[in-house]
Parts: structure tokens; C-alpha cells; sequence
């Protein structure tokens, strides 16, 4: 699905032009990686986590059984992401989780004289941005659009389009509301295929996905 999206919307420089040097030599260079990209997204998928189109995972830690994972499509879950899975983690569509972050869907119960677990999901909406080696507690809902700082240790919900950061995890400020990114289309092995997309590319593309998921179109 990841390899043929890619080929069918690739950058068409002409041929033997400079450009077309440099996009090949690109493609070859990222192969590696986009043939790991793939085959982690199978990997996920036949261990039973429900992965949508074009997600790239990068080498995650995944604790319990990935049938409750949950990913939405074309998602960013970066390297040594530990997903403890005693409960469901939903990631929506276009979320970027960065290197180093742990969901963790468990707990223990610190009243309890037989310190039993304590599981509740965690829920990441579309466009959500969780930065570098933060940490999000369970039953954590983190809103559309909203940014977790780096090094955030999140233990209450986070409203829509809101940034916090520190320990524990505070709004500091506001998103943009306008998003309209894909970030695997960003990153390096995708980027190689489908070249740099302009803004207006990008919002259009939005637009089309919203259509087909709303069937308008
Ligand atoms: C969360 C983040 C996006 C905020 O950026 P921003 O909206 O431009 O916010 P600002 O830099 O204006 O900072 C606002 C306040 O929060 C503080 N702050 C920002 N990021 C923080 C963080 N990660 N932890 C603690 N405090 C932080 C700033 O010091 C500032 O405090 P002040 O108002 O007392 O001076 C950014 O700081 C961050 O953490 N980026 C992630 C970097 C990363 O993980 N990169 C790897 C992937 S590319």
C-alpha cells in the first residue's frame, strides 16, 4: 500500500535533468529505511494492532498485546517509543509521536494492600504532536492539535490545540488551528518519493481526505 501510494505519487522530474539525479539518488539513498518503515507497519499490523494507511513506525518498544493499538493514518511514531499496552492506546491520523516517548496505558494502585493494576487507554487525537522523551500517563486523553513539550510528564487531559510542557504537564500556550500536514510525507523515505509538498498542496490533499472520509467526494 506504502510503496505503491509512493510510486503512483512520485515526483516526476525530467529525465536525466539534475533534479532527477538528485530525487534517484535520494530514493536509493532512503530505500533502507523505507523498506523498514514497511515492513514494521506489517510486522504491527499481522501482530494484531489495527494500523491505518501510511504510518511509519520507527523501532518502537511494544509491551502487551498489540491488538489494543490503535493508529490512524499517516502517523509519525518515532524510535524507542515504549507502548506499555495494558489497556487500548487510539492514536489518531497525523499525530507525531517523537523518539523516546512512553505511553504507558498502566499503573498500580498505591492504596491497594495487593498493589493491583490499574489500567486505563490512552487517546492521542489526529494532529496531536508528542515531543521528544515525553511521558503520558494512563487514562490520558491529549486533544486534536494539541503539542506535549519535550520532557512533559502528562497525567491530566490535554484540551484540543493546547501546548503544555513540564512536570507535571502545564498549558503554556495555543496551536494553530489551521493544520493541514501529512508528517510521513515529511519524513525522509517519503519525502524522497513525493518531493517537498507546498503549503497549498498540503491543504488540498486535506481537503480530498476529508471528502473521501465524509463521503462527498
Ligand atoms: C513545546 C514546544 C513546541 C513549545 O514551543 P513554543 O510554543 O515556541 O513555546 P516557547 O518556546 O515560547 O516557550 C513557552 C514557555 O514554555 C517553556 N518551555 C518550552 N518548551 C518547554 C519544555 N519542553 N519543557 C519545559 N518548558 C518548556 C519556555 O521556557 C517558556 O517559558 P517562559 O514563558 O517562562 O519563558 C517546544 O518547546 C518543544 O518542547 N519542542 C519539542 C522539541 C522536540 O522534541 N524536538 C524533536 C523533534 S523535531
Amino acid at each position: 500500500m506504502t510503496l505503491i501510494y509512493l510510486w503512483r505519487n512520485r515526483e516526476r522530474p525530467a529525465p536525466l535533468s539534475k533534479r532527477w539525479i538528485k530525487v534517484w539518488a535520494k530514493r536509493v539513498f532512503n530505500l533502507p529505511g523505507l523498506l523498514n518503515i514497511t515492513l514494521r507497519r506489517l510486522r504491527y499490523k499481522f501482530k494484531g494492532a489495527t494500523v491505518g494507511k501510511l504510518v511509519a513506525f520507527g523501532r518502537i518498544d511494544l509491551h502487551g498485546t498489540a491488538k489494543r493499538l490503535t493508529v490512524g493514518e499517516r502517523s509519525f511514531i518515532g524510535s524507542n517509543v515504549n507502548l506499555a499496552l495494558h489497556e487500548k492506546i487510539v492514536i489518531g491520523n497525523r499525530v507525531v509521536i517523537n523518539n523516546n516517548v512512553q505511553l504507558l496505558a498502566g499503573s498500580h494502585d498505591t492504596q491497594d494492600s495487593a498493589w493491583q493494576m490499574i489500567a486505563k487507554p490512552i487517546v492521542i487525537k489526529d494532529y496531536a504532536w508528542v515531543a521528544y522523551n515525553a511521558i503520558i500517563l494512563p487514562g490520558v486523553t491529549i486533544g486534536k492539535g494539541a503539542v506535549v513539550g519535550a520532557g512533559a510528564v502528562v497525567s491530566r487531559a490535554v484540551p484540543d490545540y493546547a501546548v503544555v510542557v513540564g512536570n507535571p504537564a502545564k498549558i503554556v500556550g495555543q496551536r494553530n488551528r489551521e493544520l493541514s500536514y501529512s508528517p510521513v510525507d515529511l519524513c525522509a523515505p517519503f519525502e524522497a518519493w513525493l518531493g517537498t509538498p507546498t503549503k497549498q498542496e498540503m491543504i488540498n490533499e486535506q481537503i480530498n481526505d476529508n471528502c473521501i472520509e465524509d463521503k462527498l467526494c
